[in-house]
């Protein structure tokens, strides 16, 4: 069921791009129907001349085999295209579940708008329910797993450290009672944190699957 809400979501999105854009490509499960259907009119000639930022290298691979040329630094990105984790009404976000963060983040700050492809699933009244995931330096990164935990949280390296970015860094999957900016400025203090999962107020719009029909929420 959530599979058709994800495909639901992208293809509504889908509905957004235009040819000559400059495009943010998201990481992800969601994300991948939304590169297979952009892959298939540009290999179709559709839509010609698009640039895409890939978030990862993975979605790097997935747009280059579709003939998509991507770059790595570029200015004005026009739409971001990107999945998430959890939403709240407000569209804030937590991101990070499939490692690519950092890359995410930088992204979705230097596109002027982002949308953001979901099923039900992901949404919640307060962002809590997803561990959040915070990418750390490899060096004296149990002392800093340990600062975080010092602000209220239960930490984990994921695959206990045998998960390591596109970045070379490992990922902290942290589980806080609450998330806000206020904890998203207290982690990015620790000295060896390099990103923290919390997207605040960057989403422009989300496309939300619901059965095989999308809503569109604008932020
Ligand atoms: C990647 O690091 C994440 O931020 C993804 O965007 C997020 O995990 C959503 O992925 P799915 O679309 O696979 O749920």
């Amino acid at each position: 069921m959530f599979e058709e809400e994800k495909r639901a979501a992208a293809m509504e999105a889908i509905k957004h791009v235009k040819s000559g854009m400059k495009l943010g490509l998201g990481t992800g499960s969601t994300t991948r129907y939304f590169l297979d259907a952009l892959g298939e009119l540009v290999k179709s000639g559709k839509i010609t001349d698009i640039i895409g930022v890939p978030t990862s290298k993975k979605t790097e691979e997935i747009a280059n085999s579709y003939g998509i040329k991507t770059v790595n630094n570029i200015n004005n990105i026009d739409i971001d295209f990107d999945g998430a984790d959890e939403f709240d009404p407000d569209g804030n976000l937590i991101k990070g579940g499939g490692g690519a963060l950092v890359r995410e983040k930088i992204v979705a700050y230097n596109s002027k708008n982002v949308f953001i492809m979901v099923d039900s699933s992901k949404f919640s009244e307060k962002l809590h329910k997803f561990p959040l995931p915070v990418e750390v330096i490899p060096f004296m990164e149990d002392q800093t797993l340990s600062h975080i935990e010092e602000l209220g949280a239960k930490c984990t390296f994921r695959d206990n450290k045998k998960f390591i970015s596109d970045n070379g860094n490992y990922i902290i999957d942290c589980r806080f009672d609450y998330t806000d900016t206020g904890l998203e400025q207290k982690i990015k203090m620790i000295p060896g944190v390099v990103e923290v999962g919390i997207f605040h107020n960057i989403t422009t719009k989300i496309f939300k699957g619901n059965g095989n029909t999308c809503e569109i929420i604008d932020i």
